[in-house]
């Protein structure tokens, strides 16, 4: 069995990736094509992965910027635009993997991995798809978890222990349909460190806890479950990236990998579409921040977990998190000490006087701290007054 090392950072989620381990039974029967060869990316996900696109209004494979959480592009059009590649990314804000096993508090929730997935075979599927794709040539990724695990702990009544393993197994079952509609080639990302949003920590330590222990149990009973559909179907691939180690190094290492703001988000950049966005009244530009809004991380850590992805598909042994190369060959998780750097750091030009200034004047800090709280209210379900 495989053991990981873990990344040793107190706040961070342990994972125990020896669960990992029988993936590498997927590789006799099948490799991964070379990532270079594969011209189109099918996409399942949550705000994390969106990008807008409306599979109803046509095809719009690059609708640029506006639709991400990220404040530029999302990790989906970076692997996408390294290699040229066309996306179709089903993906919605708040999605699930299954809206009839998670309660929410107020509200509806938006289309999940099942439903996404009916919308995949209305326009992908049958013998008049909107393109032509082949089973060769198609990558279909998946990432869920994100709120299943936050609705889980923050609505309730939840009982993780037992609705985790429904919310697998529905994953699984809607990954045994992309196979039986042809899909051979699969990555799947695991969570990232929720815990470590600026959203959850203001929750506090319990909470915190709570997260921790409940996104263990989800990894641990995901990468279960994707072993045995290594094993159920060899003619296929499943490539798994764990995102948590790539953040666990940016958020303990921010300023190596070019951050100077990574405990915070700044509410001026929240729900903006702009790269380069640099706004006086937060600390630094847009660029230099972790967080795009409490929950999200901004296109600079999307740009980073693409190129780490691409590593993984390519089969970089430098790649931080990771399952298993094309060959079938399984790369260790690395710890935070081994974990590798950018070349260079970045050099950073000097603030300009107005971001510290006005930040000591507080221009609209009480507006923006009722709307933020405003805000968490509303993700975690809670009524907006009281
Ligand atoms: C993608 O397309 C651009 C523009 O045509 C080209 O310069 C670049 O080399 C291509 N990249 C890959 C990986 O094929
Ligand atoms: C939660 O579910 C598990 C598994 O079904 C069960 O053993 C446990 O008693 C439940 N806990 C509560 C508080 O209901
Ligand atoms: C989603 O959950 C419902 C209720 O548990 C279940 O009937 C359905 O089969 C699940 N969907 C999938 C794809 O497993």
């Amino acid at each position: 069995m495989l053991r990981f090392t873990g990344v040793a950072a107190a706040a961070s989620v342990a994972l125990f990736g020896s669960l990992v381990a029988p993936l590498s039974a997927a590789a006799a029967g099948a490799a991964l094509p070379p990532f270079a060869s594969m011209d189109t990316l099918f996409s399942f996900g949550d705000s994390y992965s969106t990008v807008g696109y409306k599979p109803d209004q046509g095809l719009t494979p690059l609708p640029g910027l506006g639709g991400t959480t990220s404040g530029g592009y999302n990790w989906v059009q970076f692997l996408a635009k390294g290699q040229n590649q066309s996306y179709f990314d089903f993906a919605q804000s708040a999605a699930t993997v299954n809206n009839s096993i998670i309660h929410i508090d107020r509200g509806t929730l938006p289309p999940s991995f099942d439903m996404q997935l009916a919308q995949f075979e209305q326009f992908f599927g049958g013998s008049e798809p909107e393109i032509p794709w082949t089973a060769d040539k198609s990558l279909f990724t998946v990432f869920f978890g994100i709120n299943d695990i936050g609705f889980t702990v923050l609505q309730g009544p939840h009982n993780a222990s037992e609705i985790v393993p429904r919310i697998v197994a529905s994953y699984e079952a809607s990954v045994t349909q992309l196979y039986e509609r042809g899909a051979r080639h699969f990555l799947l990302l695991l969570m990232p460190p929720t815990n470590r949003t600026p959203y959850i920590r203001s929750f506090g330590a319990e909470t915190g806890a709570k997260f921790i222990a409940t996104i263990e149990l989800f990894v641990s009973t995901l990468t279960a479950a994707i072993a045995d559909l290594s094993a159920r179907y060899p003619d296929a691939t499943f490539t798994t990236y764990d995102t948590a180690p790539l953040f666990n190094a940016i958020l303990d290492s921010a300023e190596e990998y070019g951050f100077t703001v990574s405990s915070k988000s700044c509410y001026a950049y929240w729900n903006k579409h702009q790269p380069d966005n640099d706004q006086p009244s937060c600390d630094a530009p847009l660029s230099e921040y972790v967080w795009n809004d409490d929950y999200h991380p901004t296109w600079r850590v999307h740009a980073l977990l693409a190129e780490d992805i691409t590593k993984t598909l390519t089969g970089d042994a430098f790649a931080l998190g990771v399952g298993t190369t094309p060959s079938g060959e399984i790369l260790t998780r690395r710890t935070t000490d081994d974990a590798p750097r950018p070349a260079k750091r970045r050099t950073f030009e000097r603030r300009r006087p107005g971001h510290a200034s006005l930040r000591a004047a507080g221009a609209g800090a009480r507006a923006q701290a009722v709307l933020r709280e405003r805000m968490r209210r509303s993700w975690a379900g809670l009524p907006a007054d009281s």
